[in-house]
């Protein structure tokens, strides 16, 4: 039985989703796209969740403006920002309330009069707004790393614990460690470059201006609770650090921004996944988040 699914997608990830259906899922044809709206077919498809996007789930088709005014329960998520939907389906949105483990009728605003309906089911790591759009607030940060790391708070529930202390590989200038800072966490931030001057004034902060291949054991003189990374270096090579780190250190977990800037660092997320799983993680999960270019969120938790 032929089946379409949708999924939605930032711009900079469509290629990297497309190339990951194509290793992942090979009997899955493109059928309708438009700018981050993809959907496709499959016949006889049983499980669909591809990483490339923010969302996915099984597309019911392009449906009339009347049938969508009469849903019961639905979500409304617009394709462009400037799209004016009628009130009535603003206003269904608004109400419309679902609960972790339900199916979520998604409304999708593809252009000024072209709606197209799908369904998915609401996951605890999804974000509770139509089309996992970011619900961090806007504010002036060090860099776009504070959401990326606001995102995966939020997105998994990170159990992070007042004054733990954070190891940041890569922390200039500072985006993250703001956050972090926030939560009121110690931050150890590892980089050469120079880091913003508000964040080197918490006391709560410490600069170690060196190469993170530079650290080792002797530099520890305390535990690590978690490692934090966003480094524009290929996967390989930030796990290979990551690897040594956790040979001496042994953090409650750890949070990693993988960028994806080549296709083929695709193939190298399952062997990742699996590596934490056998060094004693349980929960080890990807996520693409909001924010989020050519690149995609792994945490491992213990
Ligand atoms: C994308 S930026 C990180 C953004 C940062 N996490 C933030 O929140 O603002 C990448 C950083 O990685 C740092 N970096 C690259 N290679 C490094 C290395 N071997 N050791 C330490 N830092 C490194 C760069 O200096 C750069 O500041």
């Amino acid at each position: 039985m032929s089946q379409f699914f949708f999924t939605l997608t930032n711009p900079e990830a469509t290629l990297l989703l497309k190339k990951e259906m194509s290793i992942g899922y090979p009997n899955f044809k493109l059928s309708y796209s438009r700018g981050g709206f993809l959907t496709f077919k499959a016949e006889n498809a049983t499980t669909f969740l591809p990483w490339m996007c923010r969302l996915s789930g099984i597309c019911l088709g392009k449906v009339p403006l009347e049938e969508i005014k009469a849903l019961p329960k639905a979500w409304l998520w617009k394709r462009v920002e400037s799209f004016e939907p009628p009130s009535e389906l603003i206003e269904l949105s608004e109400k419309s309330l679902f609960k972790i483990g339900e199916k979520v009728t998604l409304i999708m605003m593809i252009g000024p009069e072209e709606y197209w309906l799908g369904e998915y089911v609401l996951k605890k790591t999804h974000f509770q707004t139509p089309g996992e759009v970011s619900s961090i607030e806007k504010r002036e940060t060090p860099s776009r790393a504070y959401y990326k790391i606001a995102e995966a708070h939020e997105a998994f529930d990170l159990p992070m614990e007042q004054q733990e202390k954070v190891l940041e590989l890569g922390s200039a200038p500072g985006g993250a460690s703001l956050f972090l800072l926030d939560q009121d966490l110690q931050v150890f931030g590892v980089d050469p470059a120079e880091m913003d001057k508000n964040i080197l004034k918490n006391y709560n902060f410490k600069h170690i201006k060196k190469a993170f291949e530079t650290l080792n054991v002797t530099n520890f003189g305390e535990d690590i609770d978690w490692i934090v990374s966003d480094v524009n270096l290929p996967p390989s090579v930030v796990m290979n650090e990551v690897d040594r780190f956790l040979t001496f250190l042994e953090p409650r977990g750890v949070v990693l921004t993988l960028k994806l800037h080549q296709d083929r660092y695709l193939r190298m997320l399952k062997p990742i996944v699996e590596s934490f799983k056998q060094k004693g993680f349980t929960q080890v999960e990807l996520k693409y988040l909001p924010s989020y270019r050519q690149e995609i969120c792994l945490i491992a938790l213990r």
